[in-house]
C-alpha cells in the first residue's frame, strides 16, 4: 500500500516513522509547503518523493491513500479532495472545523467506499486499552465521573483554541471507555491574547445517566500534567501519563450515601450529609508497551487491506466535533448549557 503523508511539521515525522514500519506499508510522498521540512524528510528518508503541493499526493494514481496532518483549518478541503481522487483517508485529530464538514467527509467515504479515519492516538495506548478491559469486566463498576487534566505551556494555536487542540483526546478517551453520548455541554474560557483565541478553558458535559465528565485544558500552565481521573463505584481509576511505567492505577476506593434515620436524631443531624467512605488497596495493572500510532496505523491499514472497522473511525471524529463546537459556542455564552 503506497502512502502519502500531507503535512511535515511537529506530527508529520511520527506518522512517516511509524507507517514506513508499517507490514505492507510504503510511505512514498511527503507534502509540505515548506521547503526545510521537505529538505529534513528527504534526509530522514532519502527515497520519498517530496513536493510543496499537496496535488500532486492527491492526484497520484499510484498512491492509495492519503494522511492529512496539517493545521485543522486545512483538514476538510484536503480530506474531501482526496476521496474524491479514489484515496483512503486518515486525517489528524480534530477531524473537520465543524460538524456540517465532518458529515460531509462521512457521507463522501460511504459513497464511495473509501476509509475513513481519525488519528485518536489515545484509543491506541495500553493505558487505554487497559481502562477499556477494566470498565467492560466491571471492575471499576457504574461510572460515576470523569475528570481530565491537560495543561502545560503549550504552542498557542492560531487557528483553534485550547479545547479543540488539546480536548479531543479527553473526549475521545471518554467516548470509547463509556458508550453513552453526552445530552449537554458548558464551557468557560479565556484569551489571553489579542486573537480572541482561548489559551485557558474549561468543559463540563451532563450525561441522562448521571455521569458527569470534566476537562480541564491550558496552553499556560507552569507544569505539564496529562492526569485522568475515573470513579466508579467499584473502583476509582488515576491515569498519569506523565508516568513512565506505571501510568495507570486502580484504587480500592469509594462512597456511599447513607440517609440519616433514627428516632433520636435532631433536625440538623438529619440533614448533615452521611457517607461511608472505603480506602483500600491500589494495584498497578500491565500495561501494553507497543507505540501508540503504530497501532493506529496498523488498524488504518486494515480497515483498508481486510475491511475491518477502525477504533477511531469518522463517526467517532463527528462525535468529538460535535462536542468542541457547542463548547465554542457555550465560552462565547459566559458557559450556558448548550444541548447537544
Ligand atoms: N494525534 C496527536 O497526538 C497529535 C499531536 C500533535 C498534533 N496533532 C495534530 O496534527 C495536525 C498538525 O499539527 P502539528 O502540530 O504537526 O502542526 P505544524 O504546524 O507543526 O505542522 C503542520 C505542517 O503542515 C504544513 N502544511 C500546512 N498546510 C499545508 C498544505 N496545504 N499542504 C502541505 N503542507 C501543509 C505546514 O507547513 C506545517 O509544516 C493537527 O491537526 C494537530 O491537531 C495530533
Amino acid at each position: 500500500m503506497n502512502i502519502g503523508i500531507i503535512g511535515f511539521g511537529y506530527w508529520g515525522p511520527n506518522l512517516v516513522r511509524n507507517f514506513s514500519a508499517t507490514e505492507g506499508c510504503r510511505v512514498t510522498m511527503v507534502a509540505d509547503l515548506r521547503p526545510e521540512r521537505l529538505r529534513t524528510a528527504l534526509g530522514a528518508y532519502p527515497s520519498i518523493t517530496i513536493t510543496a503541493r499537496a496535488e500532486d499526493i492527491i492526484e497520484n494514481t499510484s498512491i492509495d491513500a492519503v494522511v492529512i496532518a496539517t493545521p485543522v483549518f486545512t483538514h476538510f478541503s484536503l480530506a474531501k479532495s482526496a476521496m474524491q481522487n479514489g484515496k483512503h483517508v486518515l486525517i489528524e485529530k480534530p477531524m473537520a472545523m465543524s460538524a456540517i464538514q465532518a458529515e460531509e467527509l462521512i457521507h463522501l467515504s460511504k459513497k464511495l467506499g473509501k476509509v475513513l479515519m481519525v488519528d485518536h492516538t489515545f484509543l491506541y495506548t495500553g493505558a487505554v486499552q487497559k481502562m477499556k478491559e477494566l470498565i467492560e469486566n466491571d471492575t471499576v463498576g457504574k461510572i460515576r465521573y470523569f475528570d481530565s487534566t491537560r495543561i502545560n505551556l503549550g504552542l498557542f494555536q492560531p487557528d483553534v483554541n485550547v479545547l479543540w487542540d488539546l480536548a479531543p483526546h479527553d473526549i475521545s478517551i471518554l467516548s470509547y471507555l463509556i458508550n453513552e453520548k453526552p445530552l449537554s455541554v458548558q464551557a468557560t474560557g479565556i484569551s489571553h491574547t489579542d486573537n480572541g483565541i482561548e489559551n485557558i478553558a474549561y468543559m463540563t458535559l451532563h450525561f441522562s445517566s448521571g455521569i458527569i465528565a470534566h476537562f480541564n485544558c491550558s496552553w499556560t500552565s507552569p507544569v505539564k500534567i496529562r492526569m485522568l481521573l475515573i470513579g466508579g463505584d467499584k473502583k476509582m481509576l488515576v491515569y498519569n501519563d506523565m508516568e513512565l511505567t506505571d501510568k495507570v492505577k486502580v484504587y480500592d476506593t469509594g462512597y456511599n450515601h447513607r440517609t440519616a434515620s433514627g428516632q433520636n436524631l435532631s433536625d440538623e443531624d438529619r440533614r448533615k450529609i452521611l457517607v461511608d467512605y472505603r480506602v483500600g488497596d491500589v494495584y498497578i495493572p500491565k500495561l501494553e508497551g507497543k507505540e501508540a500510532l503504530s497501532a493506529m496505523a496498523q488498524d488504518f491499514c486494515n480497515a483498508i487491506s481486510r475491511g475491518t472497522e477502525p477504533l477511531s473511525g469518522g463517526t467517532l471524529g463527528l462525535s468529538v466535533v460535535k462536542i468542541l463546537e457547542a463548547s465554542q459556542v457555550s465560552i462565547k455564552n459566559k458557559g450556558k448549557e448548550i444541548n447537544l
